[in-house]
C-alpha cells in the first residue's frame, strides 16, 4: 500500500489519458492520494476530481506564485470549498523565493491568512517553501500552524532543519529528487527523519524520479521514491510504504 501524498492529478499535462494513469496508480498500489490545490481554478477541480474517485482525497489553496492575484474574495472561495468532506488540508501554500513571481510581501500576507483559515477550519497545512526556509519557519511559528499539523511538501532544507520542524510536530515529505544521485541534501534529511513522520509524494506531473527522470510525473513512480527512502535507511520498502501511508492518513484524518 502506497499514499502518495502530493501529485496534481488534475493538471493539463493529463487531460489525455487521467482516468487510466489514476487507475495505472491504484492498480500498482498506490492505494490513497493527496491532490494539492495551487490556485482557485485547480482547487475547485481538485475537489470535483476527488469526488469521483474514493481514493483521492483534496486540498484548496493558493501557491505562491498564484497570491498576486489573490484578495479576500478568493480567501472566502478557498473557505467554502475546504468545507467539502473530501478536503482535508489547505495547500499547497508558501513562499517561493526562488521564482519570486509574486511580491515577497503579497506572499507573506497570503501565506498568513491562508494559515489562519486552516487554524480556524482545524485543519492541517501542505507547506511549499522554496529558497524561503527562515520566513517559512518564522510565519509558521508565529501563527503556531503546528498546532493543527503542518507537512513540508517536497522537502528541500538542510536536515539540521527537518529535525527543527519534527521537533515543533510536523511531517516532512520527500519526493523524486532523494531519487538523484547528486541530491545529497534530501538524502542527507531523509536519512534523519523519524520514520513516524515520514511521507513519500510525486509532485506529479512534476520532478519525475528517477529512472524516468525528464519525462512526465505520474503517482505510479511513488514506488522509486519508497524504494529510495528505503536504500537510505536501510530498511525494506514495505516498511517505507506502509509506514507513509500510515503517517499520511493520520496528518490528515483519512480513516
Ligand atoms: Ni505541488
Amino acid at each position: 500500500m502506497l499514499f502518495d501524498s502530493h501529485a496534481h492529478v488534475n493538471d493539463k499535462r493529463y487531460e489525455d489519458d487521467q482516468h487510466e494513469m489514476i487507475m495505472r496508480a491504484f492498480e500498482s498500489g498506490v492505494e490513497l492520494i493527496m491532490l494539492p490545490g495551487a490556485s482557485l481554478e485547480s482547487s475547485l477541480s481538485g475537489v470535483e476530481l476527488s469526488k469521483k474517485y474514493d481514493f483521492i482525497y483534496s486540498a484548496v489553496g493558493i501557491h505562491p506564485h498564484d497570491t498576486k492575484n489573490m484578495d479576500d474574495m478568493t480567501l472566502e472561495m478557498i473557505k467554502g470549498l475546504a468545507k467539502n468532506s473530501k478536503v482535508k488540508a489547505i495547500g499547497e501554500i508558501g513562499l517561493d523565493y526562488y521564482y519570486d513571481f509574486s511580491p515577497r510581501d503579497v506572499q507573506k500576507k497570503w501565506f498568513e491568512e491562508q494559515l489562519l483559515l486552516a487554524k480556524e477550519l482545524n485543519l492541517p497545512v501542505i507547506i511549499h517553501d522554496r529558497d524561503a526556509h527562515q520566513d517559512v519557519m518564522d510565519i509558521l511559528t508565529k501563527v503556531d500552524a503546528f498546532e493543527t499539523g503542518v507537512v513540508m511538501h517536497c522537502y528541500s532544507g538542510s536536515k539540521e532543519l527537518a529535525l527543527e520542524y519534527v521537533k515543533k510536530g510536523a511531517y516532512i515529505s520527500f519526493a523524486g529528487p532523494v531519487t538523484f544521485k547528486n541530491a545529497r541534501k534530501a538524502k542527507e534529511a531523509a536519512a534523519v527523519v523519524p520514520l513516524d513522520r515520514l511521507l513519500i509524494e510525486t509532485d506529479s506531473p512534476y520532478l519525475t524520479p528517477d529512472p524516468f527522470r525528464g519525462k512526465r510525473n505520474e503517482p505510479e513512480y511513488v514506488k522509486f521514491v519508497a524504494m529510495a527512502i528505503a536504500g537510505i535507511r536501510g530498511i525494506s520498502f514495505d516498511e517505507v510504504a506502509n509506514i507513509t501511508y500510515d503517517n499520511a492518513k493520520r496528518i490528515f484524518k483519512i480513516e
